[in-house]
Formats: structure tokens, sequence, C-alpha cells
């Protein structure tokens, strides 16, 4: 009997949902790679021919969507609150002895949990459907990284749902296997290395292209499930059942804890069997089980008084100083590195460590050759602790008179503590400024990596970023690793950055103290690259945040001739020296900032941000004296108690949307 193309393709779908699922929450796979990518060509096939057939839950529509421009804000339903720590075991055993008080003499039970290092992402759900994903952000508003967070193949695009709408947050995290090939692969393109698997993880969620997303192979384990910000189910442990039950990854190293020993036996089993686990925890998140004791207990401003989250020790391992280089910036500072015999400090392998400066080094009293005591706790580059044992034939560090790229003299300012290389056309500083300029989120440039930006400057084809605008097919062909097709793209990326907008240009151009928002700000308030360059301190200065560290730095930077010629150069290629001119200029608010601040009545602080700007105002993060009005909602706090100190102006909702005309 003949099926209809409808249940073909719905056939073919459960199927692959339900391998998925074997393969990604399961980690039981019962086909082959091979069978799966058969499977899901075949059903792709078949949704070309009946594209009117495709669903947005279709497994073919994970990676959908053009790149991103950026992300937009979203406010979250509870507070993304974080947990307070416990050090040790009388921190912990501190924090039981509270709610045991606070509980008043009930029984009560600890849901134990790894705490896995990643970063914390709440996933809306709609009549099923995964509608929206937002990272953690300031823990009241997140970025919408949806688009990204459909890539997760531990994440179901859609569910058999227990409520209309519901809320899922969980961690995402990279397995160790996929960050050490991450950055294997990064190595190989001259490109920098992650420093943990966090990072890479963040990174990988917050780019704005699925694609890439995708290919990092991200993961994602579900601890709370909430239907309008609160918990659903009556127990912690009820809750995680029944996100497992639904077809989430729930981590499967937990426990129900009767007391506070059997809470710190696991504690002490998974400090000791960390390195077991195929990723990165930094310690266990144990919960009151009882939501009803979860409310008894209460939030302070910061965390929930019903959870702890114990922390393991740093990992330390010890190893030895190779050799101690030094790395020049784009500022020129130079900054020893230790060269270290490669060693594994918790599945992640270690290489290098900074020493920061002379001081650092002279506080260690380390030397190449000698044996020391490195640290990784998981969010930072590895550092140097101790040394452990003298090396036998150890050799101190000087730090060089000169620069080790360019020859230029290096100085150490007095009362300073990083020592710089003068010369401000030393190729390392040239090079990590080609690198800021092309970066992504400033003049885009994709394809111009550390490897292609250490030939164009070693070979002399580029010395200032103008120089980029003149390159040409023929001179990228002769490169090492650069095929036709690549400089093509590679000079098409080049062409196409010339459509920045006058902020990045202005970040770009590396202005010591101006980074992106002050360039936004710049942008926003002078609107062109000659009035910002011609414009003195004070006046530089009327712009929001700008105080005279800044304007100074500003006003030097045009100033100085070599610049001057630069920014001609980037004029006469074509760069946008204008700011577009924003659509309600001259509103009812023009000129006027506007600070936010509390819960508004009656809309979000995006609704209340967009009226503002379609009327011409601003809106801007922290009050100072430049700020028009305050509009301030329930429970607002430091930034009321500021305004009231400057003399600020405090409305509240109806009188903003009565000055919006609304
Ligand atoms: S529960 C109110 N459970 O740790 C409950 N958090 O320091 C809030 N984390 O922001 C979080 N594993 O990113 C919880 N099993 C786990 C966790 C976990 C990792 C992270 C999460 C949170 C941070 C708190």
């Amino acid at each position: 009997m003949a099926h209809s193309v409808a249940e073909q393709i719905g056939k073919l779908r459960a199927e692959l949902r339900r391998h998925e699922y074997l393969y990604y929450v399961l980690d039981q796979p019962e086909i082959s790679d091979d069978e799966y990518d058969r499977m899901m060509r075949g059903l792709r096939e078949l949704e070309q021919k009946h594209p009117e057939l495709i669903t947005p839950d279709s497994p073919t529509q994970r990676v959908g969507g053009k790149p991103r421009e950026g992300f937009v804000k979203v406010r979250h339903s509870s507070s993304m609150l974080s947990l307070d720590n416990a050090l040790d075991e009388g921190e912990l055993r501190d924090f039981d002895r509270r709610v045991r008080e606070l509980v008043g003499g009930a029984p009560y039970r600890y849901a134990s949990e790894l705490k896995l290092d990643g970063l914390s992402m709440a996933v809306h759900y709609e009549d099923g459907l995964l509608k929206l994903a937002i990272t953690r952000g300031d823990g009241e508003e997140g970025e919408d990284v949806t688009g990204n967070a459909r890539t997760i193949r531990a994440l179901p695009l859609r569910v058999e749902a227990p409520a209309p709408r519901f809320e899922v947050r969980g961690e995402v995290i990279m397995l160790l296997k996929y960050f050490e090939q991450l950055n294997a692969e990064r190595e190989r393109q001259g490109l920098p290395r992650y420093a943990n698997p966090r990072n890479s993880a963040a990174g990988s969620l917050r780019v704005l292209e699925p694609r890439i997303t995708a290919s990092r192979k991200l993961d994602y384990c579900a601890y709370l499930f909430l239907v309008d910000g609160r918990p659903y189910y009556r127990s912690h442990w009820e809750s995680l059942e029944a996100l497992a039950r639904l077809g989430f990854k729930v981590n499967s190293n937990r426990a129900l804890c009767g007391d506070v020993d059997e809470l710190l036996a696991f504690c002490a089993n998974w400090e000791q069997r960390r390195d077991e686990l195929g990723y990165e925890i930094d310690g266990v998140v144990a919960k009151v089980d009882s939501v009803a004791q979860q409310d008894a207990l209460g939030w302070t401003s910061k965390a929930p008084r019903w959870a702890i989250a114990y922390k393991f020790a740093a990992r330390q391992q010890e190893t030895i100083v190779e050799n101690i280089e030094v790395h020049v910036g784009r500022t020129g500072a130079l900054t020893p590195v230790a060269h270290l015999r490669p060693v594994s400090v918790g599945g992640v392998t270690v290489s290098r460590a900074t020493l920061h400066n002379e001081d650092e080094i002279g506080r260690l009293d380390v030397e190449i050759g000698d044996t020391v005591v490195i640290e990784r706790s998981g969010d930072v580059i590895p550092k140097v602790v101790r040394v452990a044992c003298k090396g036998k034939s150890r050799r101190p560090f000087r730090m060089p008179k000169q620069c080790p790229v360019c020859g230029g003299d290096v100085v150490r300012a007095e009362g300073g503590a990083a020592s710089r290389c003068m010369n401000t056309n030393c190729p390392a500083r040239l090079k990590e400024s080609i690198l800021h300029f092309s970066a992504r989120g400033v003049m885009d440039i994709d394809g111009m990596g550390v490897a292609l930006v250490d030939q164009l400057v070693d070979q002399g084809l580029v010395k200032s970023v103008a120089d980029l605008y003149d390159l040409t097919a023929a001179q990228l062909i002769e490169l090492e690793r650069m095929a036709e097709k690549s400089a093509e793209k590679i000079l098409a990326n080049i062409q196409r950055s010339k459509q920045q907008p006058l902020a990045r240009v202005l970040n770009g151009l590396g202005i010591p103290f101006v980074g992106e928002r002050t360039a936004q700000i710049l942008a926003d308030t002078f609107g062109d690259l000659d009035k910002i360059a011609d414009a003195g301190e004070e006046t530089l200065q009327t712009a929001e945040e700008v105080g005279p560290k800044v304007a100074e730095s500003i006003g030097r930077f045009f100033r100085e001739s070599h610049n001057k010629a630069l920014v001609e150069r980037l004029r006469r290629a074509g760069l946008q020296f204008t700011h577009k001119a924003r659509p309600a200029e001259g509103g009812a608010l023009a000129g006027k900032v506007f600070v936010l601040t509390g819960t508004l009545p009656g809309m979000t602080r995006e609704e209340a941000k967009a009226k503002i700007e379609a009327a011409g105002g601003k809106v801007t993060d922290s009050v100072s004296r430049k700020t028009s009005y305050v509009v301030a909602g329930e429970t607002a706090g430091s930034k009321l108690d500021k305004a009231r100190t400057l003399g600020v102006a405090v409305i509240d909702e109806r009188t903003l949307m009565e000055m919006v005309g609304g």
C-alpha cells in the first residue's frame, strides 16, 4: 500500500528523532553514523521536493536562517541568580545548619548534582515546540540565541508537553574531546587556542552564524523545569526525572542525600573522580529537594537560600618551565609567557602560562628550568602558583631592553609594572592592530587570521591597516596556503568591510580607551569622524561616558601625523566616516538621555527603550550628570539613589508615556 508523502516524512522524522535521542541524550546509538546520515538525506530530499511540508521542528531544520547582525536582549521569566559557594566542609555544614533551623525541625533531603562548568541557558517551549533560548546574561536579561541553541542535538526541538508553555534551564557545555579537537584545529589555522571548555562553549553559543555553533558540537544538560518562572513539580528530584522522561539530557550522576554527611560523601566521591568524566565540573550543587521547603527558605538578593555550590579545589599539576618568551601586544606591552612541558590538567593540555610582568617573576622567583606548580581553576588561563623545585641549571629571565620583534627600545614607565616597545611601527604591534581591526564585531574581515596577517606583515605587503584595502589577488596568491578561491574570498571580505558603520571604524582604529561601547557613543553623538577628530577635549566630554582620560586619548590620537595620514587613506578607500542619521532624530525626546531601573508596571525595559528611542531619546546603563531622566519602576535600587544624589529628575512609567505621547 502506498503511503502519502506526508506520512513518509512523518515517519522518517520520528525515526530520526529517536536516533538523535539515543545518540545525543542517552549516548547509546543503535545505528551507525552512516545509516543516520542516509536517513537524514532521505528526509532532506523528500522535503526539497515538498517544501510545503517542512516544519520548524523537523530534524533537518536545526541549522537554518541567515547569520545574524547581533543578538537581541530578552528578559527572563524570573531571575537567573547564581548560587552561594561553600569552599570546604565547614562552610557546607554551616549551610546545612542554616537550612535545618529555617525548616523548623521538619525532615529534608538534598538533591545533589554535579556542577557542570559551562554557561547556563533558559529554553522556552510553547505547545511542545522549542521557541526561544536565552543566555543567562546578567541574570535579569540575556541574549536571544535561539538559532544557535537549535543546533544542539541534545536539546529536543519538540517534546510531548506537560504544559502549554514551559521553560527548561540548564547548562551548555563542551565535552573535553571536542574542546581538544577544536583547539588542535585552531592551532593548525594559526588561531589562538581557547583557554578552557567553558569559554569555548560560550564563544560557540554566541557566534552570529548557527553553522559555526553546529560544528562545535555543544551539549546541554537540563536541571530546572519551570512554568511561569516557578518550579512545576513538587520536588526537584521529580523535575529531573520528568525532564529525563521528556527527552532532555539530565546528568545521571546525581543522588538524593538524606543528610549533610551523605552530601559530603557525594562531594568527596566526585572530587576524586572528576577526571573520569568527559567534561569539566567545578563542584557539586545541592538543592533542598522539596519545593515547599524551598519556598519557605526563600532567596537573598543574590541567591536561593535553599541551594549551595560546593566548589572543588583548583587542580594543580607540576611541570617544567622550558623557556620564557615575550609576547608583544597591540599597545606594545611586553608580556613574559612561560612555555611549559605540556601537561594534562584535568583533561586539558596546558603548555603555556602567563607570568604577567617582571614583578610577578620576581615575586615567584621563577627561572627557566624550574619545576613549577601550575593551577587551572576552570575559568582562567593557567597560572604559575609557585616554584616546586629549582632547576639544576636554571637560567634567569631578563626583560629584553630591545623589543624581540622589531629591536625598538623597551621602556618600563616609572611606577608601572608593564614594559613597552616604544616603536609605534613595531610589526608585532602592527599585527595585533590588524587582527583587532579585522576582528568579528569590528570590521568583520573573515579569514584575516594570525597566519595570514603574519605573512602580510612579514613580507612587507601591509604596513598599516589602510594597506589592506590596496591588496591585490596577485599578491595574495603568492602567499603560503592561499588558493585563488580563498584569495578572492578574502578580497571580497575586505571590500565588504567598507560598509561597516562609523562606530566600527572608530573601534577598529584602536584608539586607547575607545572600545566598542565608547565608539558607538561617539558615533551617535557626533555622527562624523572628522567632527570627532577636530573636537576639542571639552566638546568630546559632552558625550555620555566620555571623561577627561578618554577625551585626551582621542585628542592625542588624531593629532599624531601618521594617524592623520592613516585616516586620510581610509577615507580615500571609502570607509564609512559618517553615521547614518537615526530615524527619530529631532523627535520629542531628541537629545534626552534616559536610564531605566526597576520593574516597570506596564512594559518591559526593552519596550520602554524602544519607545524612547523611537521618540529620538537615548537609553544608557548608568546614571551620571549627563542623564536627563531616570525612569524608576518597582524595587528600583542603587540607580535611583544615585539619581537623587546627583539631582537627576526621576519619573515613573506614566510620565514617560506622556512624554513619548503614548
Ligand atoms: S542550579 C537556583 N544546577 O552554576 C538554581 N546550576 O553558580 C540555579 N550550574 O548559574 C542553578 N551545574 O550556570 C544548578 N546542576 C546545576 C548546575 C548549575 C552548573 C551553574 C549554573 C549557575 C551556576 C551557579
